[in-house]
């Protein structure tokens, strides 16, 4: 149902292989820049998961969101990057993180769990670096059980005037960093409604600048 995928602009190994390169320096870079964001994402998520339920974490990076879960929290987490992944790895050992129950590379468009696996899935700042952010949503919601949330943190391009613009401009930039800078709301809006679903719960500008949102969806229970 990937109904507006430009996949011609980000490929799956180009983007692991940019963030194989950030590992080692992501926390330093993104670590700060991403924290309210985050939160927000972790605190919606806790309030919409019913006891003993799982929360899948999509393109967990270094694992920065795992110890802001409670510690009862079960927790899953993918990431398309190898280096990530081995980061969340060493992190779950040095800490003892024994509510992270597995931790995998997978590529989000196209996931090995089950239908209907998670109470709540969580996409902090993933959707707009993958080649086919159609496709990623679309399994978002597959996995997700009917009922639950899915709760993305997400670059929302301006698509018009100057910001827009200098979007347009540093994308071939962004894309060679693993990234895009220019992805307007329209692009969830239409591929809500071409999901069928999905109700949409909450759409919430992020300070400092509301270049960046967060986005809830229920799936519908039947
Ligand atoms: C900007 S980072 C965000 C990391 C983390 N969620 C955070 O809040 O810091 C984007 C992450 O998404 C991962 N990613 C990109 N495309 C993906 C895909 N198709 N499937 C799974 N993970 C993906 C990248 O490897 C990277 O770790």
């Amino acid at each position: 149902m990937a109904t507006q995928a430009d996949n011609t602009d980000l490929r799956n190994d180009g983007v692991a292989t940019a963030y194989d390169r950030w590992a080692p320096i992501y926390d330093l870079v993104f670590g700060r820049v991403f924290k309210e964001g985050r939160n927000d994402a972790i605190n919606a998520a806790e309030a919409a998961l019913p006891d003993g339920g799982r929360v899948l974490e999509v393109g967990v990076g270094t694992g920065l969101n795992l110890p802001l879960y409670k510690k009862s929290t079960r927790l899953v987490a993918i990431d398309l990057s190898p280096a990530m992944i081995e980061k969340v790895r060493s992190r779950k050992a040095k800490h003892g993180w024994h509510n992270v129950e597995h931790v995998e590379v997978m590529n989000a468009q196209a996931m090995t769990f089950d239908d209907n696996a998670f109470e709540v899935l969580v996409g902090n700042y993933v959707v707009t670096s993958c080649p086919d952010p159609e496709a990623a949503l679309d399994e978002f919601v597959r996995v997700t059980k009917p009922g639950g949330e899915i709760i993305i943190t997400t670059r929302i391009g301006a698509n018009k005037g100057l910001r827009g613009r200098i979007e347009k401009t540093l994308m071939p930039i962004t894309r060679r960093l693993g990234f895009r800078t220019e992805f307007p709301y329209e692009r969830y809006a239409n591929w809500a409604r071409a999901n069928g679903q999905v109700e949409l719960l909450e759409n919430r500008p992020l300070p400092p600048l509301g270049h960046f949102s967060i986005l809830r969806y229920r799936k519908s229970a039947n």
